[in-house]
């Protein structure tokens, strides 16, 4: 949420930080603005909507040419998306500019104190305090003191936040300060950066510091000086980036969800990478947690949000079958407001693929006070959630741009597959023929997404016949009703139409009396093997079909049993029912993507949303 990019270095200042904030602009994109230092002056330009706003402003009357900027996509929180309460801010002598992400929870009495001493606050924002509040120690610290003002602003803030800031009287320096908020340095050859992601500095360099919280990064052409808020030298790890400025572009596809649909196969591939020994066996030692340890679990409870919780959904299934262990799974954002029983035996596996999603992270704090063991599945090195969980398991999607999770929610569902098979590895449960021939068949798996998505052409033009249609239900049953519900979230996010996904042994309960002449009905049909599950599920289909409902079948590839009954069958490869989602989820995404791409939205920027939601 909010994306933030500083730069400082021998290039032209304003081209570095634009180029970076079109990278980040996945994170926000309700307003979005830069700032420029020149012969110690300061020029800042923003405006409201999307990056291209800004880029014809800055067109039209350019900023003065500087080598140090720093710039600002925006998610509202405070006040509404407009130019005014676009980021930067800046003081009242208009030389200090200031961006943020995150919420400062105490901004109103920051204000009126504010108020109070004589500033005058022009916007609505939480943020424009931090400007006025840093004027106010830099005239107590004197110029050259930019650093050391925001040390002590910080320490004045509650909430999560990610600021950065330049001066006019600090000619050469960015500071930036986090807590609980990302930001990553890149460390180049006599230039560095800031920002939320690696993505905005990539195409520059892949050497990256990662942060740690509570502190302030001082950032020069020739050095970074990191510190925590007291001042003192604080630790930090350095890191290189494992892809290329290539992944985070489009390359040659018009958006970057049908770019990362397509990746799909490649990223099954690189989850799996290097954890399946040459005996057949799991291997899952960077998970930081010791086999004793996993040995002594006796719950499992998951959480995330989100797409991810869908991931967590199936997740149990797997880790109740092949483990044997009690599952359960949690809304992040609930599970911290109640009063979840746990202990040092209990694993909590938190599910992110931005490692930044405060539900998760604050999820995850609440686990630690009672605790719990700490696993994380995340896709993003560098961010929050690896640092906070004992261990973590990171899934290897590559950048992730398009806001709708497409190829992380794959790659998550590998993640959990290991995770349930090496609990049950470690623990030797009664499956362990089929454990065995589990990994093997995991092996297989980037082939079948891979098949899924040649056959992809009738279900583009189903989505592209629906357009019209104002509400499409989701049917499934064991591990096809997470399936189901993520159908459902994607329409929703990108088509805006109203969606929803049900567990079809439900329907009899209350859902079929929303079944009319023409309703689309999307059914995820378990394999033929699992012959109960799989005949109750074709009654569910007669039945809704007998009302009048327009039914999509996804079913297992020569499943002849369902085509009577299938106005529209999609079938997919024929794959054991734990990891049947890896093949059903995927026309479920080109399907969502085709029929808001017929209605005209932008399916990479989806209204209202952002990519990472880093505050609560
Ligand atoms: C939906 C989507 C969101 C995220 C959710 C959690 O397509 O992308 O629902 O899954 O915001 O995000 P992470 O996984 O980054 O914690």
């Amino acid at each position: 949420m909010c994306g933030i990019v500083g730069y400082v270095g021998p290039k032209p200042a304003l081209d570095v930080v634009v180029e970076g904030l079109a990278r980040l602009e996945y994170r926000g994109y309700d307003s979005a603005g830069v700032a420029v230092l020149a012969d110690g002056r300061l020029g800042t330009a923003k405006r409201a909507g999307k990056l291209v706003n800004l880029r014809n402003a800055l067109a039209d009357e350019p900023p003065p040419a500087g080598t140090l900027g720093m710039g600002h996509t925006r998610w509202a929180t405070h006040g509404p998306p407009n130019d005014r309460n676009a980021h930067p801010h800046t003081d009242c002598s208009g030389t200090i500019a200031v961006i943020h992400n995150g919420i400062i929870e105490n901004f109103a009495a920051l204000r009126a104190e504010l108020e109070e001493r004589g500033h005058k606050l022009n916007s609505d924002t939480d943020t424009e305090s931090v400007a006025h509040l840093l004027e106010d120690e830099l005239a107590a610290v004197g110029d050259g003191g930019l650093a050391e003002a925001m040390r002590r602003v910080c320490g004045r803030l509650e909430g999560a936040f990610t600021l950065v800031a330049v001066h006019a009287g600090d000619p050469d320096l960015v500071v930036g300060a986090r807590r609980n908020s990302p930001l990553v340095v890149g460390v180049g050859k006599g230039e560095n950066f800031l920002a939320s992601d690696v993505a905005a500095f990539i195409a520059h360099t892949r050497d990256a510091i990662e942060l740690g919280q509570d502190q302030v990064v001082e950032l020069r052409a020739d050095g970074v000086r990191v510190t925590d808020f007291e001042g003192r030298p604080a630790e930090v790890r350095e890191y290189h980036v494992d892809w290329d400025v290539s992944a985070a572009e489009k390359g040659g596809f018009d958006y970057f969800m049908l770019k990362e649909i397509a990746e799909q196969p490649r990223a099954v591939a690189d989850t799996l990478l290097g954890r399946v020994g040459a005996d057949g066996r799991l291997t899952l030692d960077e998970m930081r947690i010791s086999d004793q340890e996993l040995r002594e679990v006796d719950k499992i409870i998951i959480v995330a949000c989100g797409t991810s919780y869908h991931a967590g959904l199936i997740a149990k299934y797997a880790i109740e079958h092949w483990a044997g262990l009690p599952c359960e799974v949690e809304l992040a954002s609930e599970f911290r407001y109640r009063d979840p029983i746990l202990s040092r035996s209990t694993l909590v596996i938190a599910i992110s693929q931005s490692g930044e999603t405060m539900d998760a992270l604050m999820a995850v704090r609440h686990a630690r006070e009672q605790h719990a063991k700490l696993l994380g599945i995340c896709n993003v090195n560098g961010s929050t959630l690896p640092r906070e969980c004992d261990g973590v398991l990171y899934t290897h999607a590559g950048p992730e741009i398009a806001v709708a999770s497409t190829k992380a929610f794959l790659t998550q569902l590998v993640a959990v597959y290991l995770i349930a098979l090496y609990l049950a590895q470690v623990r030797g449960t009664k499956w362990g023929d089929e454990v065995f021939a589990m990994v093997q068949l995991l092996a297989q798996m980037p082939d079948k997404v891979d098949k899924v998505l040649e056959t992809m052409e009738p279900v583009r033009e189903l989505a592209r016949s629906l357009a019209g249609e104002r509400c499409v239900l989701f049917l499934g049953r064991h591990v096809g009703f997470p399936v189901a519900l993520e159908g459902a979230l994607k329409l929703k996010e990108l088509a805006y139409m109203h969606a929803e996904g049900f567990a079809a042994g439900e329907l009899k309960h209350g859902p079929i009396a929303l079944i009319e002449e023409g309703l689309p009905v999307v059914v995820v049909v378990p394999p033929r093997a699992r012959d109960v599950l799989h005949d109750k599920i074709v009654s569910n289909i007669q039945e809704i079909r007998a009302r009048g409902a327009r039914t999509i079948v996804i079913a297992e590839d020569g499943d002849s049993s369902v085509e009577p009954y299938a106005d529209t069958l999609i079938p997919v490869p024929a794959v054991p029912t734990l990891l049947q989602p890896l093949v059903t989820t995927v026309p479920l995404q080109v399907f969502a993507c085709e029929l808001a791409t017929a209605k005209g939205h932008d399916v990479d920027q989806p209204r209202n949303l952002a990519k990472s939601v880093t505050v609560e």
